[in-house]
């Protein structure tokens, strides 16, 4: 009985001590319980893209073609100052059309996000459209499929806190990261380890059969993979079997291919507002300059993807290739 009310008590006091801060921070904490999706479609058809509204055009008549079940926004949605910013109607809403204003976005932060209110994107998607689905910076998704409910799974994930080291990079002082680093008490290596620690746990979770996929802003191909944390991402997911990484960030359409030992195919899909520069170490790249958007349908035993470039008013499909289940 003793026990009992220690215990108790104890519980208590936690209750109190988080609850001052449980508004804020815990929208932000990752959430352990995949969110389950099902689709009668036969495959499963998915546009990715970063920043963004120059190529809605094409990816509205794409999305259409194909009768796409989602989109993956891979960050950079301006950041917004609260859940009423104008900025809404302006780089979402009024932005896409066609079956892109009906279908589910599922979104991961990127740095222009957390430059802005980060709490304010994840508030809209919990209280007033969860089309736009950002339940937290870190969450994972079930998506079935077809008659016999193939399953695929998800991660996603803020690579932000493994990208810029808070101590020494310039974005996180003068853009407001490290203000909202701190206010959720990310700027410790701590709060590293624990994000590290939720993904392999997560990752470890998962069904062994089916594709593994996973989501993040910043990419892992060439120097994007050495920066800071980031390197350890590659040998995690290698580590797992997942079968494909999707970023932005870089606004560039690029890919790098698994190779013998190597199940992750890197695909970067940046190139929706501006086209620049180039990473190493890709096998294969879209021209700079020209602006575009990656297409994947998942069937049964295969995922397809396409690079699809819409510079004119005429998209077409400039790479494709496929991935094979682990
Ligand atoms: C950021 O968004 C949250 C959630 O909507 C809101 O409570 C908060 O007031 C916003 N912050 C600012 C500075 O507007
Ligand atoms: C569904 O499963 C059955 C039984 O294993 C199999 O014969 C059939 O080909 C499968 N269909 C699809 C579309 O996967
Ligand atoms: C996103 O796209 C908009 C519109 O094309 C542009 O004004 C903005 O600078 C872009 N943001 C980033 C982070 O590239």
């Amino acid at each position: 009985m003793k026990y009992f009310y220690v215990v108790f008590a104890i519980s208590c006091s936690l209750l109190l001590i988080t609850n001052t801060y449980a508004y804020q921070y815990d929208l932000v904490e990752p959430i352990d319980k995949p969110s389950v999706e099902n689709y009668e479609t036969k495959e499963l058809s998915f546009l990715t893209f970063g920043n963004q509204t120059k190529v809605a055009k094409a990816m509205t008549k794409w999305s259409g073609q194909y009768n796409s079940n989602f989109v993956l926004s891979v960050g950079d949605d301006e950041g917004v100052s609260s859940v009423y910013d104008a900025k809404w109607d302006k780089v979402w809403k009024n932005a896409y059309k066609g079956r892109l204003s009906k279908i589910p976005w599922y979104i991961v932060a990127g740095n222009h996000d957390w430059y802005g209110n980060i709490t304010a994107q994840i508030d809209y998607s919990l209280n007033y459209d969860s089309r736009y689905f950002f339940p937290s910076t870190y969450f994972v998704r079930e998506s079935y499929f077809g008659p016999n409910k193939t399953k695929v799974a998800w991660i996603h994930i803020d690579t932000n806190i493994f990208y810029y080291d808070f101590a020494t990079r310039e974005e996180t002082e003068h853009l407001g990261l490290k203000y909202n680093f701190e206010k959720f008490g990310w700027q410790s290596l701590k709060a590293i380890e624990d994000k590290f620690k939720w993904i392999e746990d997560r990752l470890n979770n998962r069904a062994q059969n089916g594709f593994s996929l996973s989501v993040g802003h910043q990419p892992l191909i060439g120097k994007y993979a050495q920066t800071f944390q980031m390197g350890r991402l590659r040998p995690l997911f290698e580590k797992y079997r997942v079968a494909a990484y999707f970023s932005g960030h870089e606004h560039v359409l690029e890919l790098e291919t698994s190779k013998i030992g190597q199940s992750v195919t890197y695909f970067i899909s940046g190139a929706c507002s501006k086209a620049h520069g180039k990473c190493e170490g890709f096998d294969w790249g879209m021209p700079v300059g020209a602006l575009g958007f990656l297409h994947t349908i998942i069937s049964k035993d295969e995922m397809y993807y396409e690079f699809v470039e819409s510079s004119t008013l005429e998209p077409k499909m400039v790479y494709q290739g496929k991935v094979l289940p682990i």
